[in-house]
């Protein structure tokens, strides 16, 4: 079958404005219009497939590596340098082996103490008082102490200056990532680019540096197990402790908490301060009402079938999580809060795409799931979490999703 639609005449014919405006309202209302959810526009100047149906993302995820390459290089490359992202093929398998060397049992079990530690300084920071506290800003200092340790060694509490040099060059350097879809939709953002790229080169010097004195934990792992050229590798640290893992992290919690910190639902953070399976089946619940990217990008390098249309080759498509995961053939009530469905059917964790799926899916899921736990684990053992009534819990989606105001709460001790 033919994808409906209108790809539109080149420059003029671009929607790309209207989707970074509102990505939701334009979703629906293409959705809307061809009566599809799968559909066809002229995005970032390119035609481009957008697949919102479970199906569709579960073959479009399929297909990737054979049919269709990951879309990012033209707007992320220049933030990042090379890396896996920007990869295909036998290059892409190469570094897929290396990284996933970096994620065994026995690192995880190493890495483990390194969060711990941080997660406990943290939590062990937060006191009851009358003013309320904002959640996301909370989670995204905490994650992004996390990362900074993990990824490269730096305590910012033995070596604060360092810390937080890097971490402010990390908010240039995340400026510069969000104005690049601006850049391709030529309403030029020069400043906030190149003073990105500048941030870029000091914070790969600092990462050349904390590498080289690294003597334990993932720094050190990376040297030993890499038989990569040097700036490629520092090229990978660069990704992880970019700002864009800490704001992933610090979204999912936050959902979360939207969803378990109401007064009808605080029962549900009791069940899970015993009950370890309770706890997955809420984070799973949280990241399919609420995932964290609203999709991914990619390219068709041939023609391929996306249940049952036709992506031609040379086409962009994008796929969007956010309604796959909402979708009613596979999700039953899907725009319900419901974490029950995960014991009942825990075959349908095959269908969440918040880590991405098959042969090009999140190599980071394990850990990521670690953080997660050790900082939720912690948190709920130590204080109830009320939400703030009487604000406004919307979201804002692009670039990663989150409560339109950070999300205001009170602490109960337990
Ligand atoms: C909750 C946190 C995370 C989420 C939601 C997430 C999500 C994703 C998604 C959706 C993809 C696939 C992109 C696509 O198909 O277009 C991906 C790929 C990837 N993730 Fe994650 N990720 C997370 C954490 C991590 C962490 C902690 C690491 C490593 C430190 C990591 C490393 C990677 C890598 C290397 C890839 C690329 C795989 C490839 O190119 O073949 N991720 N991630």
């Amino acid at each position: 079958m033919e994808v409906p639609g209108k790809v539109g005449w080149p420059v003029v014919g671009d929607k790309s404005v209207e989707f970074y405006r509102d990505p939701m309202h334009f979703l629906s209302k293409h959705i809307a219009h061809t009566k599809s959810p799968i559909f066809k526009a002229r995005f970032l100047n390119k035609p481009t497939v957008f697949v919102c149906s479970n199906q569709g993302v579960r073959d479009a995820l399929n297909c990737t590596g054979e049919h269709l390459d990951f879309g990012y290089e033209s707007f992320m490359k220049g933030m990042f340098g090379h890396n896996v992202l920007f990869s295909k093929d036998e290059e892409a398998e190469a570094f897929r082996q290396f990284l996933s060397k970096l994620f065994t049992n026995h690192c995880l079990e190493e890495y483990e103490t390194v969060i711990s530690r941080i997660v406990t300084r943290h939590i062990s920071t937060l006191k009851i008082t009358r003013e309320p506290l904002c959640l996301y800003l909370f989670f995204k200092n905490l994650f992004s102490d996390v990362c900074l340790s993990l990824f490269l060694g730096l305590d910012s509490t033995e070596n604060s200056e360092q810390a937080n040099s890097i971490l402010s060059l990390t908010v240039d350097h995340w400026r510069g990532i969000v104005s690049v879809p601006l850049d391709l939709r030529l309403v030029h953002a020069p400043s906030t680019y190149s003073k990105a790229l500048q941030a870029k080169d000091h914070l790969l010097e600092m990462i050349s540096i904390q590498k080289k004195r690294a003597k334990a934990g993932f720094p050190m792992k990376v040297k030993e197990t890499s038989n990569l050229d040097g700036s490629i590798v520092d090229n990978h640290l660069l990704l992880f402790t970019s700002a864009l893992l800490p704001k992933v992290l610090a979204s999912i919690c936050t959902c979360l908490y939207v969803e378990i910190g109401k007064s009808d639902t605080s029962y549900y953070q009791g069940r899970a301060r015993s009950d370890d399976a309770w706890l997955e089946d809420l984070l799973k619940e949280a990241m399919r009402l609420c995932p964290p990217l609203l999709g991914g990008r990619r390219l068709a390098s041939k023609n391929c079938l996306v249940a049952g249309y036709n992506v031609p080759k040379d086409y962009a498509l994008v796929y969007i999580t956010h309604f796959a995961q909402r979708d009613p053939k596979v999700f039953e009530d899907p725009d319900q809060f419901k974490p029950e469905r995960w014991a009942q059917r825990p075959e349908l964790k095959d269908r969440l795409y918040v880590y991405g799926f098959g042969s090009r899916c999140c190599l980071g899921e394990r850990l990521s799931a670690l953080m997660l736990k050790t900082t939720l684990s912690s948190l709920l053992n130590k204080f109830v979490v009320q939400v703030c009534a009487d604000q406004d819990f919307s979201h804002k989606f692009i670039p990663v999703l989150r409560p339109r105001n950070h999300l205001m709460v009170h602490l109960r001790a337990i």
